[in-house]
């Protein structure tokens, strides 16, 4: 199984090191992994001169399973937009057909109080959000800057959904859906945009597919306040890209730490790019001090999803489980009473309760 690995920018080869020493555990017990690396985003940028180079291309489509740290950093954000990192990110997706991105956000008991919300509010929240990651706003053709015919200068995008696209989407909701809780919210705004209404109406006709889930919908501004009001009553929330990009760093917060929690981007046959779901974190790139175990549940993801093997999927979480009740943290999830550690220290403490 060939693995390849894109640590990215900022704090993403400090994280991605870490979860690289969980890998080379795996495969020193027998895991047949072949890991290879190459630059994505900034780094793709410096050394080749695009964010997505024909040689992490090449890699990239070859892969079985592919562990991305993070991508951006100020000094990009003067390139011309199409060398941005961002768009290296965006390019890999679509290039890899990664249409369907899962994030859990999950709260840790021991982490209760990181979240600024009252633990009764979050104590053993379990949300799943399955984001579509190929199509919607962030895709749709014509966009641009331009002046229009009165000389005013605006901007524009299209927001467009194909049918197939919001089928293939709500399938993976609603089997991730049948594997949990059973309970599937469509997020939508059915009220005012006719590409959301749509996606309504298919993820309606989709549902008698499924007559063990059941179906809710929910206009996107009231799932964000839901989101804050009452977390709880959420298992599978399926939405469009951009949407989901907004409400899945809304409920990471509901957990207190964003750098706890992994993703998984996914195409029709399980090949998978995982990635931490925050960002690269340019002010603390350097110093030892980000947070590894999103990348390292990162890894779990990769074990369960693409190698469908949830003995070591289990193996990997149970270790982190097993660090935070230790009472080892990193700065971001520190608390008194705790034991504060580095990046580094913290991926050891993981590979050691492996
Ligand atoms: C994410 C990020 C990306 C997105 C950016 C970096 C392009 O915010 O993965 O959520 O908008 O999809
Ligand atoms: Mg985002």
């Amino acid at each position: 199984m060939k693995v390849l690995i894109l640590p990215g920018d900022g704090i993403g080869p400090e994280i991605v090191a870490q979860a690289k020493k969980v890998l080379e555990v795996l495969k020193k017990d027998g895991l047949d992994l072949e890991l290879q690396e190459a630059p994505l985003g900034g780094a793709a940028y410096d050394q080749y001169g695009s964010p997505y180079p024909e040689f992490t291309q090449n890699l990239a489509r070859a892969a079985d399973a592919i562990l991305l740290g993070a991508v951006g950093g100020p000094q990009y954000d003067k390139l011309d937009r199409p060398l941005r990192p961002e768009r290296g990110l965006l390019a890999i997706r679509k290039d890899l057909n990664l249409f369907a991105n899962l994030r859990p956000a999950i709260l840790y008991p021991e982490l209760a109080n990181a979240s600024t919300l009252k633990p009764e509010v979050v104590s053993g929240l379990d949300i799943l959000i399955v984001r579509e990651l190929t199509g919607d706003i962030y895709f749709g053709q014509p966009r641009g800057i331009r002046t229009n015919e009165a000389g005013e200068r605006e901007g524009f995008n299209t927001m467009l959904y194909a049918e197939s696209e919001i089928r293939r989407i709500g399938h993976v909701a609603f089997q991730a859906a049948q594997k949990r809780g059973k309970k599937l919210c469509s997020v939508d705004k059915a009220n005012v945009l006719e590409t959301t209404e749509f996606w309504k109406e298919i993820m309606t006709d989709l549902a008698k597919e499924y007559p063990d889930v059941e179906l809710s919908h929910m206009l996107v501004d009231n799932a964000a306040m839901q989101l804050v009001k009452a977390p709880k009553q959420f298992d599978v929330v399926v939405t469009g890209n951009i949407f989901g990009d907004i409400l899945s760093d809304e409920a990471s917060m509901l957990t207190g730490s964003i750098g706890m929690l992994p993703s998984a981007s996914l195409d029709v046959n399980n090949k998978g790019l995982y990635e931490p779901s925050h960002g690269s974190a340019p002010d603390i790139a350097g110093k030892d001090v980000a947070n590894p175990l999103a990348t390292i549940l990162s890894v779990a993801m990769m074990l369960r999803y693409t190698f469908n093997n949830e003995a070591a999927a289990q193996r990997v979480e149970n270790a982190v489980k097993k660090v935070l009740a230790d009472g080892l943290r990193t700065a971001d999830i520190y608390e008194e009473g705790t034991t504060k550690v580095s990046c580094s220290a913290m991926g050891a403490a993981v590979v050691a309760a492996m």
